[in-house]
């Protein structure tokens, strides 16, 4: 298990062993949402070690690859004698037929992908209660030809004849289908059934548990040494600024680095929150000269975020000496940052596990190595909902709790060329109109992003009797899941007047706005 490190937090009572499916974090998510607390882990994972974390249940996930070639991700054979239920999805379904000694063949000419309607043969167990003929999620090229011994069909569809089976005997289950998406419509009780009756979970993995144990395993980790964190304004460096307050209290010393490329007010309102409201020790570090002198004349977007992320560096690692010293640091790592940089994503073609470059802009990357800290990260464990609703509990207003994804380099990436202090200015007031009007119009929340950007281009326009030669502001905004992919938001005529109104008027510099129609792909959901 060297490749996937569980540590004292994890006392999973489902594990999801990850045979490479896009879907299989959302299985992870589902049995969360129904309280029982679950982790994805590498398919490696021995039976050995599966038995010391002694889970109640064990799902395979799905995954791209075909059971029968060369290759392909197996897993360790004794887990089928662990006598811990175990449910195959997909391909862990396959795998399991497979491993046992029937037979997986490619459906030729069969090949069942999306919507279809599953007829139960056996409502027993695994389908309870799960509606005849209900919709079903098919993503599958192979398909069971022939059980192993002690196995029965539990459903078939038009096109699968074994599209849900078990062996009772041992308490093993497969389905071929997706219960975890939105498009299987018992989806849910498949996996309630799994969860509940079969392995016999109780919903007890709620927020106030997580905050109470959270709290307990950062008091023994900490003791009485001091704990420092890099606090941007994000609900998740704010989640945990009140986390560990709440856990140990003035041993933590936040740190707010001001590089000047903060939305309109945003300083002023951390400092008054945290530090007035809460008595939450923050130090708020001025470092806006700093970087606006580093960037002159620089326009190369890529030169910017180094410039920035060195720079940051530079500054923390200063003021930590200043402030210090302390032993700890403590990061807002989340749990796709966790997967994503075990890799736990599989090659297709080979099995093998991909590295995946962690995306630098995540946390306090790279930070240099003789500042020796050891790392608090309680969070690690949570998907971004799941810490939404910790802040909201921890008493987090909304104003932090729904505040849209916002990048680390902040607004100097948002002004394309060079940034200067004029350009901020004229962006902060943009920005600020797009983002009250989206709120006035009650879009918020409906979302995921909304924001101005400047082009450091010039055009011709008139106002009153003048002749005007001034800037273009973008309006962006965009709909999406997790910001991988993501569509324009078709935004009311009546909200986008009053937005392109309100900034060619009340914003110095300005006098056109444009909007950006660009999905991403091909766009990318920042222009830098
Ligand atoms: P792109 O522009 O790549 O952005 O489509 C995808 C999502 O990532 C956010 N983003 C960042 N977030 N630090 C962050 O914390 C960054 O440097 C950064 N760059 C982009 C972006 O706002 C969008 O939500």
């Amino acid at each position: 298990m060297s490749d996937f490190p569980l540590d004292a937090q994890s006392k999973p009572a489902i594990i999801i062993l990850d045979f490479g499916s896009q879907y299989s974090e959302l299985i992870a998510r589902r049995i969360r949402e129904i309280e029982v607390f679950s982790l994805v882990i590498s398919h490696r994972t021995s039976a050995n070690e599966l038995r010391e974390l002694s889970p109640q249940g064990i799902i395979l996930s799905g995954g791209p690859s075909s059971v029968y070639t060369d290759g392909a991700p197996l897993c360790d054979p004794s887990i089928w004698n662990l006598g811990i239920p175990v449910l195959g999805v997909c391909y862990g379904m396959q795998l399991m037929v497979h491993q046992l000694g029937g037979c997986v063949e490619a459906a030729t000419g069969k090949a069942e992908y999306g919507k279809a309607p599953l007829q139960i043969d056996d409502a027993s167990s695994l389908l309870n209660t799960v509606v005849d003929g209900s919709t079903m999620w098919m993503s599958h090229g192979d398909a069971v030809k022939e059980l192993p011994e002690g196995f029965v069909r539990l459903a078939h569809t038009e096109n699968t004849s074994l599209a849900a089976i078990s062996c009772p005997r041992r308490n093993l289950y497969g389905v071929q289908f997706h219960p975890e998406v939105v498009h299987s419509s018992y989806g849910m009780v498949i996996i309630k059934n799994f969860v509940y009756q079969i392995c016999g979970c109780k919903p007890d993995w709620t927020t106030t548990l997580f905050i109470d144990e959270s709290i307990a395993q950062v008091r023994a980790q900490v003791g009485n040494k001091r704990v420092l964190l890099a606090l941007s304004g994000g609900v998740d460096s704010s989640t945990l600024a009140f986390l560990l307050h709440k856990a140990i209290g003035d041993q933590l010393t936040c740190m707010f680095i001001d590089q000047g490329f903060m939305r309109k007010g945003e300083p002023e309102f951390l400092m008054n929150f945290f530090d007035k409201k809460f008595h939450i020790n923050v130090e708020y570090i001025n470092a806006r000269e700093r970087f606006i002198n580093r960037l002159k004349g620089i326009t190369d977007p890529e030169m910017k975020r180094k410039i920035i992320g060195t720079e940051f560096i530079r500054v923390f690692e200063e003021e930590s000496l200043r402030l210090g010293p302390f032993h700890y640091l403590a990061q807002g790592t989340l749990y796709p940052d966790v997967i994503e940089s075990a890799g736990t994503n599989l090659d297709p073609a080979t099995g093998e596990r991909v590295a995946v470059k962690i995306k630098s802009h995540h946390n306090v990357g790279g930070l240099p190595k003789d500042l020796q800290f050891k790392l608090v990260e309680p969070l690690r464990h949570l998907f971004k909902d799941e810490v939404r609703k910790v802040g909201r509990s921890l008493g987090l207003p909304e104003e932090i709790v729904r505040r849209h994804p916002f990048p680390g380099p902040g607004l100097a990436i948002r002004i394309l060329g060079e940034v200067t202090n004029q350009k901020l200015n004229c962006l902060r007031d943009a920005d600020l109109i797009v983002r009250e009007e989206i709120q006035n119009a009650g879009l918020y929340n409906d979302v995921w992003q909304a924001f101005a950007v400047l082009l450091p281009v010039c055009s011709v326009g008139v106002m009153g009797d003048k002749r005007t030669y001034d800037w273009p502001i973008v309006v962006r905004c965009v709909s999406s899941e997790d910001g991988m992919t993501a569509d324009w938001s078709r935004l009311p005529y009546e909200t986008l007047e009053i937005i392109s109104n309100r900034i060619v008027n009340e914003v110095q510099g300005v006098n056109r706005v444009v909007l950006d129609i660009t999905s991403k792909p091909p766009g990318t959901i920042e222009w830098e």
